[in-house]
């Protein structure tokens, strides 16, 4: 009774194990695109050859202790050489044949495509995504890719400062920026969906709010979608958003940021012009709404600490229309 207790956490350890493998946003194991897809199944072959290299071991190992106890087993020098010979060479060396010829073939099945359907451009910043569509001259964003489903689209990684990695775990495993050393992946979505990206190393006190936003659509979705973003931001507006206007350019908002269509071209920070179509605020860091938009204007260190921009000296009674006129950027 008492060492089945003692076996008791154990088990809740291997089942949590498990259940944090399954279906969470950024699970490997729940693949929706053809790269994720490939290293899943030959994540599920090292699995099942690893279930019974376990279970053959286990098995060889209960029997000796079980003959130990009975009798003292005399072992013939020709049997001893043929038993290390089988299990101990001929078995692992087909075992790790199989491991690389499978992995061999992934690596080339999930090499870049030589034809994409569009051309994404991913910049890794301290801790930001700044994306760019090369093909759509004015197409800028952040911490948000969209991409047409069930097409090859091409990424190509930079990285503006230090080592970033883009990774978004149900579409493809992840690949490395590097400063100064432009690097390239694809992504190919077998679904429309949104999918979970994050900052896969280390790259300082916000690393874990590195985080980015996969959304494959449908390709008249992804047309329109592209379309909106490129364009600039909306000229027409109300009395209070163009006093809001007038604070985020007359401020220190527009030396960091750039909104296409006004003077704000600061590159510093993301390109706002359709920051409120945006999900979240920080990279991750907060939901992109009212609240949580004027929080981060005023502090955005209480809510992420170390990010490059300094809490703004921003009158109480000019937030409101400061927060109008960002919420029309979309
Ligand atoms: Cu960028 Cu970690």
């Amino acid at each position: 009774m008492r060492r089945s207790l003692r076996t008791l956490p154990v088990l809740a350890g291997a089942l949590a194990g498990l259940a944090a493998c399954s279906n969470g946003p950024q699970s490997t194991l729940d693949a929706s695109g053809f790269g994720a897809r490939q290293v899943e199944g030959l994540w599920w072959l090292m699995f099942w050859i690893s279930v019974c290299v376990f279970v053959e071991v286990m098995t060889l190992f209960g029997w000796a202790l079980w003959r130990r106890r009975r009798e003292t087993v005399r072992v013939r020098g020709g049997d001893a050489t043929r038993f290390v010979g089988i299990l101990g060479v001929a078995i692992p060396l087909v075992i790790l044949s199989v491991v690389y010829g499978t992995g061999l073939m992934t690596l080339d099945a999930i090499a870049n495509p030589s034809r994409a359907a569009a051309t994404v451009e991913v910049v890794g910043h301290q801790w930001w995504w700044e994306v760019r569509y090369p093909d759509r001259p004015g197409a800028v964003t952040a911490n948000e890719v969209h991409i047409p489903v069930g097409e090859a689209v091409r990424v190509r990684l930079r990285s503006a400062d230090v080592q970033h990695s883009f990774w978004v775990p149900q579409l493809m495993p992840k690949t490395d920026l590097y400063p100064g050393k432009p690097n390239e992946t694809w992504l190919k979505a077998a679904r429309v969906g949104t999918f979970r990206g994050q900052c896969a190393e280390y790259c300082g006190d916000q690393h874990a709010y590195m985080a980015l936003q996969v959304v494959a659509q449908s390709r008249a979705d992804f047309d329109a979608w592209l379309a909106d973003i490129a364009a600039p931001a909306p000229a027409r507006l109300t009395a209070a958003q163009q006093r809001g206007r007038a604070v985020f350019l007359n401020g220190s908002c527009a030396a960091c940021h750039t909104v296409r269509g006004t003077r704000a071209d600061g590159t510093v920070g993301p390109d706002l012009t359709n920051l409120a179509s945006r999900w979240s605020v920080g990279a991750g860091a907060a939901p992109n709404d009212r609240g949580h938009l004027g929080g981060w204007v005023v502090n955005s260190q209480t809510i992420k600490p170390g990010n490059r921009m300094p809490p703004q000296p921003v009158a109480a009674q000019e937030l409101p229309d400061l927060l109008d006129y960002l919420q029309t950027l979309r």
